[in-house]
């Protein structure tokens, strides 16, 4: 059913395969600009990646103006102002962005501080508050997950007050993402499996959300059937090029599908943990997928049987048993990969203590990702949802 209204955006330049990393100089050039600030991380540098970034300016006229590799896990709003100050000291014209979500989401936020010429990313917390052209910015993830190359948002921790906050603007959008199968292949495999389940859970919250639109659906669904497929084979062998790339792909569109039809319950508890927990988002929404899903299944069990095929479910007939299958193989899909990588399933497993569980139901309500969740969500619905997730499965 269509929607009677609805709006879909996305202005990213893809460049997807093996080599796509070479590209980079030339696509800065076309973004006229020729000194480079890129924003990684320890992990990305422990793995070698760097080298193929600093390789691919071999012969090229544009440059690295300089290296930030100390990003923090959900980045935080003290870094990306100090990162702010550097890329005007060194003269850049250019964030490009190297790792996965922390990295990706600290690039979004220099990239508000400079383009906009304030001083304080905090002046631009919520939806809609940028107003100037962004400076030219280049996303190459090193994780599948996110989708944060192509989305409009960033989330960024206030770490003193214990928070993710989230920034929301089209002109968050990079320029252009480069997707290389190099950079992925390094990724251990819990974080393999915990992103991958991120990418699912953008891809089934933006499917069965109140914003849900054909186009969007449609990018849900080929990340749904590119997860369904590649992410175990890609938490087993690493080294699968084939699969790696495969789930490179599906997070990007569960990104653009996200992005333009939002999340839900599964999200909002998310980034309630992870600010005060420190779960990290993909282990936490491995968490409370399925109970999110079983708490919209009354309003859009006919919606989430319409996905029984991509998950090996039997479709037709009842829809809510449909839906039930659909749930019942997320839950398998997580047992299985508990079982090759240990990825925790309860909030117990993920080392929060029970005595959080009220102020994370608390914070989840404030989160925005709550007020696009098909069933409305009250203190006691989400308490009850983490009473459950902290030792079920
Ligand atoms: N902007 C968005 O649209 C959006 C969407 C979802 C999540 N997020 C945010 O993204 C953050 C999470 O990002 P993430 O899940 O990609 O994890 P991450 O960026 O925090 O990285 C996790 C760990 O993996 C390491 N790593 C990354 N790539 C690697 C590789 N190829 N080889 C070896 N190690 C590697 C990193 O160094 C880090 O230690 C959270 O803060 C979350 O809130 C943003
Ligand atoms: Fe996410």
């Amino acid at each position: 059913m269509n929607p009677e209204y609805y709006e879909f955006f996305c202005s990213v330049k893809i460049i997807s395969g093996k080599k796509a990393l070479s590209n980079l100089p030339y696509e800065m050039g076309l973004l006229g600009a020729g000194n480079a600030m890129i924003i990684t991380d320890q992990g990305v540098v422990g793995a070698g990646l760097l080298e193929h970034v600093k390789a691919a300016f071999d012969g090229a006229t544009q440059k690295i103006g300089v290296v930030f590799d100390q990003t923090p896990i959900d980045s935080s709003v003290k870094v990306v102002n100090e990162l702010a100050a550097l890329y005007r000291e060194k003269k850049c014209d250019c964030v490009v962005a190297v790792g996965g979500g922390s990295c990706l989401d600290t690039a979004k936020g220099v990239n508000i501080v400079i383009s906009e010429g304030n001083g304080d990313l905090m002046a631009f917390q919520g939806m809609d508050r940028l107003t100037a052209a962004p400076k030219p910015f280049i996303a190459i993830p090193t994780t599948a997950g996110t989708g944060s190359e192509v989305t409009a948002a960033a989330v960024i921790a206030d770490t003193e007050r214990g928070v993710k906050m989230p920034f929301i603007s089209q002109k968050l959008y990079p320029h252009v993402a480069l997707l290389d199968p190099r950079m992925t292949l390094t990724m251990p495999p819990r974080i393999t499996a915990a992103t991958g389940m991120d990418a699912l859970t953008h891809a089934l919250e933006a499917y069965y959300g109140i914003q849900k639109n054909p186009v969007s659906d449609s990018f849900s669904l080929t990340a749904i059937r590119l997860i369904n497929r590649y992410l175990i084979t890609a938490v087993k062998n690493g080294a699968d090029e084939q699969a790696r790339m495969a789930m490179a792909n599906a997070s990007l569109c569960a990104g653009i599908a996200f992005s333009n039809s939002m999340v839900g319950i599964v999200h909002a508890l998310a980034h309630a943990t992870g600010g005060c927990c420190h779960v990290p988002h993909g282990v936490a929404n491995t968490i409370y997928l399925p109970w999110g899903m079983e708490f919209n299944l009354e309003k859009r069990h006919e919606i989430i049987a319409e996905l029984a095929p991509y998950f090996g479910v039997a479709a037709g007939g009842d829809p809510r048993a449909a839906a039930s299958g659909v749930i019942r193989a997320v839950r398998d899909m997580r047992r299985e990969l508990n079982a090759i990588c240990k990825l925790p399933l309860t909030l117990k497993d993920a080392g929060v203590d029970e005595s959080k569980l009220e102020h994370i139901a608390k914070s989840s309500l404030d989160d925005g990702s709550i007020t696009y969740n098909p069933e409305e969500v009250t203190f006691e619905d989400a308490l009850a949802i983490l009473k459950k997730a902290w030792d079920k499965e």
